[in-house]
Order: C-alpha cells, then sequence, then structure tokens
C-alpha cells in the first residue's frame, strides 16, 4: 500500500506521508448534509438566542458564566468568579455559598410541590409506575438525611452508594449532598471488588447498597456484592463500619445474603424513627466537592474525578434547560444508568434542578422486548428522550420499525451521547425514533468535564449526522496537533480535541492524586507548568476529532481507538460508519490487526439485522463499501460475522477484547461482559478461520 501511495502522479500522497505526526490524520469521510430543527421545536424552545456566543466570547471570559450560576438559588454570591491562582486546579465562584439538595428540590416547592420529580418504572411490566412529587422528595430526602446524621456521617465524609435504577439512589444522594456530605456511587453491575477498590480509594465508611434488583426478568441478588465489597475492602486494610440496606419491596428482603449484626442496618427500620424530620441543608462553599465519578482505567487504579458543587450545578443547570430544553411541564426520559455520569448530571442534578419530571427505568430496554421503550414513552408521554448510540443500534437492530406502530409516542426532542454516532443510526434514530419531527442533539463531553462540551444548541443550529457540533457557548475547543499547534477549521485533519479554557463544569482533580490529574490532562499541552494564566493550560481530552469548515466537530473517539494504517490514521467509529451502511448489518466493531508492513491494519466484526445469515456475499459488499467510502487504504483484512459484539454492562461495545483476538491474545477477564459467552464463539471462529472473510 504504501508503494501504490508513492507511485500517485501528483505526489500529494508521499508530501502528506512524511508530514504525518501523531495527531495529523487523514480523513475520508463526504460532508453530510444539514437537517433544520423543526419549526413547533424552535416554537418552544427555551433558548433561541444566538447572540450568546458573542456573550460568551474571550473577552468577556469568566464573567460571562454569571449567566449560568444565575440559574441557582445562592445563600451568598461569590466575590471571585474565577480561581486561577493553582493551575489546573480550578475554583469557580468563590465566596459563594450554596446547597445543591436545596436547589433541586426545596426551592420548588413553592410552584411544583406536587409535580412528579420522578416517575419509577419497575422492570416487571406487571408493576405500577410510582410518581413521586418534589413534596414526597422533599420528606425522603429529609428523613433519609436524618439517618445520615445519626449514623454520625458528617460534611466532607464520602459515602459509597452501590445501587440499581430506583429511586432511592437519588434520594440518597440529595440526602449527602444536603448535608455536604460526598458522595461516590458505583455503578450497581460493577462486582463487588470493584466497588471495593472505590470504597478503599475514596475513604467512605458507609456502604449504601439494596437487597435486590429485577433485570432481564430476573430478581438479582445485590446485597451478596456488598459482603464481597467489605471483604475486599478489609482486606486492602480498610474497614467499613455500616452497610445501610434498601429493600426493593420494604420489609421483604430479597437477597441470601446474611445481614451482619453490628455493621448491615435495613433502611426502611432506621427510617422508622425519623418520620417527619426535617434537616437543614448546610450552606457549602461553592468549591466544595459535591460528588466523586471514577473512571476505570484500562490500567492501574480507577481514577475519582472530583466534581464541586456551585460551578458544577451550574454548568448542568444550564444546560439542562437550554440544550435538553427541558420545561417542567416536560417529560423526561434519560435511559442512561445513575451510575455513570451521564447519570448524575442528567437525571439527577441538572433536570431537578429546572424543576424537571424524570422517568426513572430499573431495568434494560429491550425487556420483555425491543417495544417497551415505547411502551414506556407512550404511557408516560415522554416528549424529550435521551440515549447512547449502542441503545439506538440495539433498538435499531431488534425491530427496525421502532416506534412506528405507536402512534402516541412523539419526541420533541432526542439526545445521543457516549460514542460517536454513525450517519447512518443517526438518520434512523431521526426518521424513524423521531418520525421527523424531534431535534436531535449529539451530545459530546466527559466524565471529567461534568456537562456537555459540544453540541449544537437545537432551537438555533442544523444538525448534521454524525457531527456532535460546535463548542457551547464559553468553551474555546480547537483541534491541536501533537506538537500544540492548531489544527484550522475545514483542513479535512484530524487531531486532539482540547478546550483551551476552565468552564465552570470541569472535574476540580483526580481524588487524592493530583499529579496523575496533571500528567493526564494538562502535560501533554502545558506551555509553561509555572503559568498562573490558563491560557496556557489547554485541556487535551484524548479524544480525536475533526473541525469542519461550519464549526461543527466530530469525534472520531478515544485517540487509543485510531489505527493507524501505513501512515494513515483512520478512525475505527469512522470505518465502523462504512460498514454501517451495509443494509444486512446491525452492529460493526473494527479494531486493529497487527501488520508486518503497514503497521495496523483493519479487522471487522460485525452482527447482522434479523432475518440475515451470514455469507461471502456480505463479507464482500463490507469490503467493497470501506474501499468506496473511505479508500482503499482501509481495506479491512477480515470481515467476522458474529452472532453478537461483546458489549460492557453498560452497552460499550469492547473493541479491545475484540482486538485482543484478533491479535491472537488472550482477551483477559471477560467476565463482567454482558454477554461473556460471546467471546469464546467469536475465539474459536477467529482462530479456525484465520484465512477466512476478506483476505
Ligand atoms: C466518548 C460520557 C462521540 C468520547 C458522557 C469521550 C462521545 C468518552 C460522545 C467519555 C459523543 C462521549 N460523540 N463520542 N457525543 N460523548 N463520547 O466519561 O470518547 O463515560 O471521551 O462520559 O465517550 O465517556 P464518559
Amino acid at each position: 500500500m504504501a508503494e501504490e501511495i508513492r507511485r500517485n502522479p501528483d505526489g500529494a500522497e508521499e508530501v502528506a506521508e512524511a508530514e504525518v505526526t501523531e495527531a495529523s490524520v487523514a480523513v475520508h469521510w463526504s460532508e453530510e448534509e444539514y437537517y433544520p430543527p423543526p419549526m413547533q421545536f424552535i416554537a418552544q424552545a427555551n433558548f433561541t438566542d444566538p447572540s450568546i456566543y458573542d456573550r460568551f466570547r474571550e473577552e468577556h471570559f469568566p464573567e460571562c458564566f454569571k449567566e449560568y450560576a444565575d440559574l441557582l438559588d445562592w445563600y451568598q454570591y461569590w466575590h471571585t468568579t474565577l480561581d486561577t491562582s493553582n493551575p489546573p486546579f480550578w475554583k469557580w465562584f468563590v465566596g459563594g455559598q450554596i446547597n445543591a439538595c436545596y436547589n433541586c428540590v426545596d426551592r420548588h416547592l413553592a410552584q411544583h410541590r406536587s409535580k412528579a420529580a420522578f416517575i419509577f418504572v419497575p422492570e416487571p411490566e406487571d408493576e405500577p409506575h410510582v410518581a413521586m412529587t418534589y413534596q414526597e422528595l422533599y420528606v425522603r430526602v429529609n428523613e433519609v438525611a436524618a439517618v445520615l446524621q445519626e449514623l454520625g456521617l458528617e460534611t466532607g465524609d464520602r459515602v459509597t452508594i452501590h445501587m440499581p435504577m430506583v429511586l432511592e439512589l437519588p434520594i440518597t444522594m440529595l440526602a449527602c449532598a444536603r448535608l455536604g456530605i460526598i458522595h461516590s456511587v458505583v455503578f450497581a453491575g460493577f462486582s463487588g471488588q470493584a466497588c471495593a477498590d472505590r470504597i478503599v480509594d475514596s475513604g467512605s465508611r458507609v456502604l449504601v447498597t439494596m437487597d435486590g434488583y429485577y433485570r432481564n426478568g430476573k430478581m438479582l441478588d445485590h446485597k451478596v456484592k456488598a459482603d464481597e465489597a467489605v471483604e475486599a475492602a478489609a482486606q486492602a486494610g480498610h474497614p467499613v463500619e455500616r452497610v445501610l440496606v434498601w429493600r426493593r419491596y420494604p420489609r421483604q428482603y430479597q437477597s441470601q445474603a446474611p445481614m451482619v449484626e453490628g455493621r448491615d442496618l435495613f433502611m426502611d427500620e432506621l427510617l422508622q424513627r425519623h418520620r417527619g424530620a426535617r434537616v437543614e441543608p448546610v450552606k457549602m462553599p461553592a468549591e466544595a466537592p459535591l460528588f466523586l465519578m471514577y473512571t476505570s482505567g484500562t490500567t492501574g487504579k480507577p481514577k475519582g474525578h472530583q466534581h464541586s458543587t456551585g460551578g458544577y450545578l451550574a454548568y448542568t443547570a444550564w444546560t439542562s434547560k437550554m440544550i435538553q430544553d427541558i420545561h417542567p411541564e416536560d417529560v423526561y426520559w434519560c435511559m442512561a444508568d445513575i451510575g455513570w455520569i451521564t447519570g448524575h448530571s442528567y437525571i439527577v442534578y441538572g433536570p431537578l434542578a429546572v424543576a424537571a419530571t424524570s422517568v426513572i427505568y430499573e431495568g434494560v430496554p429491550t425487556y420483555p422486548d425491543a417495544g417497551r421503550p415505547w411502551r414506556i414513552a407512550e404511557e408516560l408521554g415522554v416528549n424529550i428522550f435521551h440515549t447512547s448510540p449502542t441503545a439506538i443500534r440495539m433498538l435499531r437492530k431488534a425491530d427496525p420499525d421502532g416506534p412506528k406502530n405507536h402512534p402516541n409516542v412523539q419526541f420533541k426532542h432526542m439526545t445521543t451521547v457516549g460514542e460517536p454516532i454513525e450517519p447512518e443510526v443517526w438518520r434512523w434514530y431521526y426518521h424513524v425514533v423521531g418520525k421527523g419531527k424531534a431535534v436531535i442533539v449529539d451530545t459530546w463531553w466527559q466524565t471529567e468535564t461534568g456537562g456537555f462540551l459540544c453540541t449544537t444548541i437545537p432551537a438555533i443550529h442544523n444538525m448534521k449526522p454524525g457531527s456532535a457540533g460546535p463548542a457551547l457557548p464559553g468553551i474555546y475547543a480547537a483541534i491541536f496537533d501533537d506538537e500544540g499547534n492548531e489544527i484550522p477549521a475545514g483542513s479535512g485533519r484530524a487531531g486532539n480535541i482540547v478546550i483551551r479554557n476552565p468552564w465552570p463544569g470541569i472535574t476540580q482533580g483526580i481524588w487524592g492524586d493530583p499529579e496523575r490529574f496533571i500528567q493526564t490532562y494538562y502535560a501533554r499541552y502545558n506551555r509553561d507548568p509555572n503559568s498562573k494564566d490558563w491560557r496556557d493550560w489547554p485541556y487535551f481530552a484524548g479524544d480525536a476529532a475533526t473541525l469542519a469548515a461550519d464549526g461543527y466537530f466530530r469525534i472520531l473517539g478515544r485517540v487509543d481507538d485510531v489505527i493507524n494504517v501505513a501512515g494513515h490514521r483512520l478512525g475505527t467509529k469512522e470505518l465502523e460508519s462504512a460498514v454501517l451502511t451495509v443494509e444486512e448489518v446491525a452492529e460493526a466493531a473494527v479494531v486493529p490487526r497487527v501488520d508486518e508492513l503497514k503497521g495496523r491494519v483493519p479487522d471487522v466484526y460485525v452482527s447482522l439485522k434479523p432475518g440475515y445469515t451470514p455469507s461471502p456475499e456480505i463479507q464482500q459488499k463490507i469490503v467493497a463499501a470501506v474501499e468506496e467510502i473511505i479508500s482503499k487504504i482501509a481495506r479491512p483484512r477480515h470481515v467476522y460475522i458474529v452472532p453478537d459484539l461483546p458489549k460492557t454492562r453498560s452497552g460499550k461495545i469492547m473493541r479491545r477484547v475484540l482486538a485482543a483476538i484478533s491479535n491472537g491474545q488472550d482477551p483477559g477477564d471477560v467476565t463482567t461482559l454482558a454477554n461473556p459467552e460471546v467471546v469464546d464463539t467469536i475465539r474459536r471462529m477467529v482462530q479456525g478461520e484465520e484465512l477466512a472473510g476478506a483476505s
């Protein structure tokens, strides 16, 4: 291939190849067409004022962010909007005093006391929904706060919460926030060991858990994980003093695990002593930590990202109101799990801060069948729908008709988040799920960033399938090459997306490891480690992206997801996008296979839509699509048609596992995957068919 490039008559490729650096990547897709926001949406939108980009120009930074903070009720205004005296540990709204729980609950009582804050949908379809009003939420949060106080917990303590998608999870979080206790929520699907790692790292003396919950039609025993976690933490030298156990059905214990005398307590019993209790919200400094959220490092211990109270809440409130376009009268459903950052920012804190009514669904979207989300949506009148590309692909695969036969499903607004979405899948979301009448926002952000960074503003910008959109007001995003030079818009070259400035939602750092924070996010592009000027501290997000001439960012995926083929870096997402244009393909993953000549070549793994059987013709079509849409450079070495792709419990495709299989390595421990059994099937297939596919 390298030879072919050098023979290119105009020599352009040769020059390009010689100049290839870490971050300069050839990008091979064509521009997608624009979709204007629907008029009905614009007519009711919370935000239609494009002059915001002027108000948030660099010369008005950081004071412009007062506009965000003014959505909140402060006990006391701040004296310093942004303190940059200890970069990159930024402090927002310094001197301000605020309570997150007060802003999410108490202040809505005057106008919305008997409006539902949450509607809980149990997974078993014959169990009724539970609507919880703001008044009820207020009462229950106060009572739980009283329990936490009784146990001696104080402002600044950490509490680990390992709970499924039930109302008691946000109630517990808000009770912590009321007292200034720092919560650390661990996704319920995580093992006892993973929970222990986070307990130890955060130094939590109390673990809050639940006996069990429904998933895929089964009541899972969850309390057993708490016992494993406490034991593993003890082995690591960290004692857990109390385990507080919520019961899925009060007084009916669902777990086989015994309650440990002197350590384990049932929440429903503790609460009896505190009926009607009221606990004053604690006035917290704006920069006090609100919670920790861990990201699992593939190597080393997980990083606990510490989010602030004032800055984080201001940022999630503004984006919930203006980007999610939540009005109090809407019914909003974010399908993410509260155990991830999306759930923290866009189920709990942001939506509650703007008095939303939110759906909390206990189970898996495809239980008992792929029509479940549409039945929930039509029953509850959901008009804002928020999910991930993986969920969209799953629903599309299971039933390409989506909500077509549910005339009462009509979304005004839909969000996609978490991974790049292939234009093909975006169009299905738009035409089939949204019935061509909903606006879509593709929101790019990270655990570290607290809230959205790049997205179209729904009533202002045209949508472009596969592109997140411009950076939000006050976010100065850019694409840097490896030397830190800005790659101009419209150049067609990819590089590392950076944010040149701090913003209120950004993580305050990694709990207990400030050096790792600097190394991971700032060392790459820092211009002077002694500088106190924020301009010298661009934030390195770890994603590759391109910036089109219209100012829209298109995210290619993690920089480690990029495949370098003969000096050409190909985003796995770009390849997957091409593969997904083939009619028969439901889901696709592309991974790098080590190649002697080209460095890396892509291997393609796909699953097919129902009704299709694997055939060499389909493999050939996939190869042809990649060659045609991207280039011959991207020709896959193999196309494997597999029954399903390995996925995490949160639904992300585990490309790492597939890459290991492609490269004859051990895929490692796959027991925590949602479908570990598929790994063996694929491995046998790949090893037994080394010469199969397109080669
Ligand atoms: C990816 C989830 C493309 C990205 C909120 C990022 C996305 C990582 C998008 C963070 C998007 C998130 N388009 N890629 N709209 N949103 N990502 O911390 O690679 O779970 O770095 O936060 O997800 O994942 P995290």
